[in-house]
């Protein structure tokens, strides 16, 4: 089987942008692949972190992949600081990596401008992390939304160098972006992503949201001039909304303009609330339900944990060895 991997940060808010871009392809293709999914601590102390609230929340990131439908026995999910060898091969891979290329990534931009204050060398270093996710397993696929594509352009770029001087040991990687989805956009400004770290709560749909919540941010959801629900980019509003309609319902957006013909924006919007209110709800049901179940979840990171080591491990002396390290005895 070939190999998939996946991580997402549990920091902040999750959003329906992170559903529908990324957790939801993972459940739509995982079947296909050995699937290594990663609640990725070690990238979220780059921002300051409140400790407890860390570990409760990659607690629930966690649980909330199980809940959104990643059976955690054909699944590898785990935590990425419980599996050593992330680090390990980051710091390898960091000295095959150049600063004019860390230089060029736009997310190290943007974050180093919102936290002006904390711009440590984790932050400028985070994508050779995220390569070092990436190579460990061998990775054939990796789903993610579109603001991930230049990170997996430098992750394909280390594994191709460090390949070319020492032999084939890394698999290159392709990125896996579903049809719609891969950009939600912020319901109250469309030009700008859906994010967790929007100050505008009315701008994200929160996965924690409660069904009277959504609807009342999907009716307050900003739409264009005119009244027809019609996909164009003229429209950012209403296009943003028939994308996230479409990612959830799997309809082409054609048939999505014919439900919608005659009716107004009114109503269109009121569809999309209930269709992400009913696709919601059974996820945070099954969420809080597992998190009650603390002897299951405990299994499930201790077990996993063992699995993602293993596999990292061995690419991880493959690695070693190339480099010059001297053999354990
Ligand atoms: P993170 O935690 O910011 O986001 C997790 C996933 O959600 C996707 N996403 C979106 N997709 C569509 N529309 C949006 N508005 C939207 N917002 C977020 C992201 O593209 C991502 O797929 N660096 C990564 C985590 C990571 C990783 C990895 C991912 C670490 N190592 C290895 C893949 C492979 C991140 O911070 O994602």
């Amino acid at each position: 089987k070939k190999v998939l991997f996946s991580g997402m940060q549990a920091t902040g808010n999750l959003t329906i942008g992170n559903y529908l871009g990324a957790l939801k392809n993972w459940v739509n293709i995982g079947d296909e692949y050995e699937c290594f999914f990663s609640v990725v601590d070690l990238h979220s102390i780059t921002v300051r972190q409140d400790p407890a609230t860390l570990r409760k929340r990659a607690r629930e990131l966690l649980t909330l992949y199980i809940a959104a439908g990643l059976d955690a026995e054909k699944n590898c999910i785990y935590y990425q600081s419980h599996v050593s060898a992330h680090a390990e091969l980051s710091w390898i891979l960091n000295c095959f990596t150049y600063m004019g290329e860390l230089n060029r990534m736009t997310q190290f931009k943007d974050k180093s401008a919102k936290n002006a204050d904390n711009i440590n060398s984790g932050l400028f270093t985070y994508p050779v992390l995220m390569a070092a996710d990436i190579l460990l397993y061998q990775t054939d696929v990796v789903p993610v939304g579109i603001d991930q594509m230049q990170h997996l352009e430098i992750a394909r770029d280390i594994g191709t160098r460090f390949n070319s001087i020492y032999g084939d040991v890394f698999t290159i990687p392709e990125i896996y972006m579903g049809k719609v989805g891969r950009k939600i956009m912020s319901l109250q400004e469309p030009s700008k992503k859906m994010s967790k770290s929007d100050e505008n709560p009315n701008g994200s749909i929160y996965l924690t949201d409660e069904p009277d919540a959504i609807i009342r941010k999907f009716k307050r959801a900003v739409t264009d001039s005119g009244s027809d629900v019609i996909y164009s980019e003229d429209k950012p509003g209403i296009k943003n909304l028939i994308d996230i309609y479409c990612a959830i319902t799997g309809k082409e957006t054609k048939e999505v303009e014919k439900e919608f013909d005659g009716k107004g924006y009114g109503d269109f919007k009121l569809a999309v609330g209930e269709t992400v209110m009913d696709c919601l709800k059974p996820i945070q049901d099954k969420q809080k339900e597992l998190l009650k179940d603390k002897q299951y979840i405990d299994g499930v990171i201790k077990n996993n944990a063992e699995k993602a080591n293993y596999f990292a491990t061995k690419t991880l002396r493959k690695v070693q060895r190339k480099v010059g390290f001297p053999d354990r005895v």
